[in-house]
């Protein structure tokens, strides 16, 4: 991992491009879940992701007596919109707090005596018949399926229903071995939202708050042989969220059973203190839980692999054993063994396409008395990386600009790969954890990740949202996300705020300097907080290891006016980024005229690229918020400050809720990508700078406006070139010349007739990359396209349609009304179109299509085989039909 850490005071280097991903949840359900999978997680930065089931996490593997079992399956569930139960996080807090223990370095904090609450609630109980609640697997999320317009809920937190209180019940079976052996038996949640509390066997066992960090719950002392009833309580108020929070238990759950001595939970810790093309020094912490009531001889014994990231399974032959060492364990006690081993010429972990995403594997095995007791993974990655003021990332020594964005395992790999197709090559998992599969998927992809913890500390930014908890919970929160992300090689730093409103104040400097001890007490990348309002006076930015400026670096709205200079003059050692940048707003396929003439507009009426009525923005991608900035003019302010190492930008995707500036809408209109997975015009502006060798050209408007006919309408084009001319029926518009400080060629006099555009673009001088748009004619069609032809598991199919022409040319403003059928072992688990008004269900199978196109995401039934035909119908079109293999 983190090799040479740059500290404030030391000129390191490095510099991105990165995405925001909204740090939130995205919630997956049984059916509808998968939606959000698909769509927020996708779409958005906002999910922080949701997921299906599948791929284990580092320390998995049911071998040598540890079992990492799924409990995902056969869940009830039942939700309340008033309290069921009397029973609330005041009422429960005293017994929830020792939940944290391991996490705090303080004194430990004791469970009450006395019998917990709830322990006499009807659901905690085996005896209660759940038989009318609802059946569900995991990960769900009760308010994904909708419907839109929830009362209470803000166009902010996305209109679904997503507060409450909701019970999970099932049963859970244990041997008498398992108990016999006294082996510990552990709950493992990646995430539930929120407030979650748990009962074994009507036993308050204990919870965890925050609904986007991951908790183990030790279920030993309730547990007994045969069937077992777990029962868990989360809680969402209303007003607890600035973006869609999702609802339940929304991530994986996993029942550990190891040894009573054991490695512990997030019990490796693998750094990579040198490294060189020729050697790396890897440092091991192996930390052993003793569970007994006697003291435990254990051996420790760990090798690595090179990693097959496929199976993420062991590939070839050992590369290293680390020296064997024997620990004696007292009882109940956690000792660390550390351990030191040389890996010569190891494959090195760094982001495409200059390098490749290495990654090894490192297993444990835990021995005593000569035989195997608890054997543990460890996926990692060997890299150097270094933080420069001057060239801002350097990873192995090379100097990578930062260009990030903001998650179904299948669903995030499908908005990540997207994503790197744009050349985006970091992520921000505003504002939240992430779920653990996100950073695998990272690791595997090669982004780099900037990990997020919190939204707001002490003051609220909305009534219920983690101020409320921050001082009991945000040391724990901390260190356990720490110590659970950590051994990732795709986080580069660790952002312990987001626009907090204490920034630029007094507390601003002592919550910071808090965090960052804790955060360093734990891995030594460096800390930062993405900063709006503080200037390089305020007390935060002495305290921070990286300068994160949220757009004021390129200036608000209109301003040029820029702060990096004066952090770069106050701080000339420390790196800076654009932590947020942009917040530009659009609308896929709308164009509004006329068109803004410089590169940069605050969104507004009709005459500034909105149309309030309609709730679009238009797509010329020069339009964003009063505090944000079009892509064009955050280029020219790095282009101006190059000491920046780069930025994230907000967002990668659409996301649900905060649909600015549209507040009675659905989603966001920030992406890149559009709710439901399709680009913006914007994608292509991104690409042509980020992945400047690639031979590209995109032209904008679509070309088909016959109520358009004689009058202006402008012709954009994105490329990677550095001279275009444009043709328009046949006869050039003129060639022209990239400007310093200017990112599109615009002909901005075009009269509209109906015909061709083509763009011929050159780069030194030679043809470089063309682009058509003609004029489409009347919709006849229906065309269908997956993008996964195979399914099996959990995987899913995304399938677009497209309303098409005689020439099989998508018809650009077609929004005729689609159902979708299905046969075969498959499920049609969600539609969309991207349209940030449409209030339809996810689950819906009929689906206006939105500006020519629409999804339907089909999921294999859990184990089936065979054929899957998904059909798609429109009135007066002809239809279209898609066959996928399951299994
Ligand atoms: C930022 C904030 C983000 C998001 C964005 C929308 O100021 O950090 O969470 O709200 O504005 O433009």
């Amino acid at each position: 991992m983190v090799m040479e850490y740059s500290k404030e005071g030391h000129a390191n280097q490095v510099t991105m491009n990165a995405i925001s991903s909204a740090g939130t949840i995205t919630p997956i359900s049984t059916t509808c879940t998968l939606i959000l999978l698909s769509l927020s997680l996708l779409a958005s930065p906002r999910p922080a992701g949701a997921f299906s089931i599948r791929s284990p996490h580092a320390g998995a593997a049911a071998v040598a007596g540890r079992e990492r079992i799924s409990l995902n399956a056969g869940w009830r569930f039942s939700r309340f919109t008033s309290n069921p139960d009397s029973l609330s996080y005041s009422t429960l807090k005293q017994w929830i707090l020792p939940s944290a223990n391991d996490f705090i370095s303080g004194s430990k904090r004791q469970r009450p005596s006395g019998t917990p609450p709830g322990n006499n609630v009807n659901y905690t109980q085996t005896s209660f018949d759940d038989s009318a609640w609802e059946a569900i697997n995991l990960p769900h999320d009760w308010a994904i399926k909708g419907p839109f317009n929830a009362p209470g809920v803000s166009g902010g937190m996305g209109r679904l229903p997503s507060n409450g209180v909701g019970w999970y019940r099932r049963k859970m079976a244990l041997t008498s071995d398992d108990i016999d052996a006294g082996r510990s038996i552990f709950l493992d949640i990646d995430g539930a939202m929120s407030y979650a509390a748990v009962w074994l066997n009507g036993n308050l066992v204990g919870g965890w708050p925050y609904g986007y960090n991951s908790f183990r719950l030790d279920l030993t002392p309730y547990a007994k042989a045969g069937d077992n009833m777990l029962a868990i309580r989360v809680d969402n108020a209303l007003d607890s969220s600035r973006w869609y929070p999702g609802a339940g238990i929304y991530r994986n759950v996993w029942l550990v059973k190891v040894d009573a001595t054991h490695v512990g939970q997030y019990g490796t810790y693998i750094t990579t203190p040198t490294v060189s093309s020729q050697s790396a020094t890897l440092n091991l912490v192996v930390e052993v839980e003793n569970k007994r009531t006697t003291s435990q001889s254990v051996d420790v014994a760990t090798e690595v692999y090179e990693l097959d990231p496929t199976t993420r399974k062991p590939r070839g032959a050992v590369v290293a054993t680390f020296p064997k060492a024997t620990a004696d364990i007292a009882a109940g006690v956690k000792k660390a063994v550390n351990g030191s081993v040389t890996v010569k010429t190891p494959l090195l972990w760094g982001p495409p396409p200059a390098q490749k995403p290495n990654l090894y594997i490192a297993i444990t095995t835990l021995s005593a008395n000569g035989g195997a007791i608890d054997t543990y993974e460890t996926v990692f990655g060997i890299r150097s990386i270094a933080y420069d003021a001057d060239k801002g990332v350097l990873i192995n020594g090379q100097e990578v600009y930062v260009q990030g964005a903001a998650f179904n395992v299948r669903a995030s790999e499908r908005q990540l790969g997207m994503l790197q197709e744009m050349g985006s090559n970091a992520l921000r998992t505003s504002h939240n954890p992430p779920a653990p599969e996100f950073l695998d998927i990272a690791d595997r992809l090669g982004f780099m990740v900037l990990d997020e913890i919190f939204d707001c500390w002490n003051n609220q930014k909305t009534t219920n949202d983690f101020h409320l908890i921050f001082a009991d919970w945000s040391e724990p929160d901390l260190r356990s996300f720490i110590r659970r992300d950590r051994n990732h090689p795709s986080v580069i730093a660790w952002s312990v705020g987001n626009e907090v409103s204490e920034q630029s104040g007094v507390a601003g400097g002592t919550t910071s300097q808090m965090l960052k001890d804790i955060a360093h007490s734990e891995d030594p990348r460096p800390v930062t907080v993405a900063m709006n309002n503080a200037g390089s006076s305020s007390a935060i930015a002495k305290v921070l290891d990286i300068i994160g400026l949220n757009y004021q670096g390129e200036g608000r709205g209109t301003s040029t006016s820029s702060t990096f200079p004066s952090f770069h003059q106050a701080f000339p050692n420390k790196m800076i980024w654009s932590s947020e940048s942009s917040s530009a707003v659009s609308t896929r396929g709308t164009y509004i005229f006329p068109v803004a003439s410089g590169n940069n507009a605050v969104v507004g009426g009709a005459s500034a690229g909105g149309n309030p009525t309609a709730m679009y923005v238009s797509a010329y991608e020069l339009y964003a918020t009063s505090w944000g900035s079009s892509p064009d003019k955050v280029f020219a302010a790095q282009d101006t400050y190059p000491y920046v190492a780069g930025e994230f930008v907000w967002t990668g995707w659409d996301y649900i809720g905060e649909p600015t500036p549209y507040d009675s809408a659905r989603s966001s209109y920030f992406g890149i990508i559009d709710l439901a997975g399709f680009k913006k015009d914007r994608f292509y502006l991104y690409q042509s700078r980020w992945r400047s060798e690639f031979p590209m050209a995109h032209i904008l408007p679509h070309w088909t406006w016959p109520e358009r006919v004689g009058q202006v309408t402008p012709v954009h084009v994105f490329s990677s070139g550095d001279e275009a001319e444009l043709f328009v029926n046949g006869k050039s518009a003129g060639r022209q010349k990239k400007a310093q400080y200017t990112y599109r060629f615009r002909w901005d006099n075009i009269t509209y007739a109906p015909g061709d555009l083509r763009v011929v673009t050159y780069k030194n001088g030679a043809q470089w990359a063309v682009d058509t748009k003609r004029t489409v004619g009347d919709a006849k069609a229906l065309n269908m396209a997956a993008d996964h032809s195979t399914i099996s598991g959990d995987d899913l199919s995304f399938i677009t349609v497209a309303v098409v022409d005689n020439n099989g040319d998508t018809v650009p403003r077609a929004n005729n009304t689609i159902t979708f059928s299905i046969s075969g072992p498959g499920k049609v688990v969600s539609t969309d179109n991207g349209d940030p008004t449409d209030m339809t269900v996810f689950p819906s199978l009929t689906r206006k299509a939105f500006n020519g196109l629409a999804l339907a995401i089909v999921r294999a039934n859990a184990g089936a085989s065979g054929k899957i035909t998904v059909s798609a119908a429109a009135n007066g079109l002809a239809g279209a039909q898609v066959t996928l293999q399951a299994g």
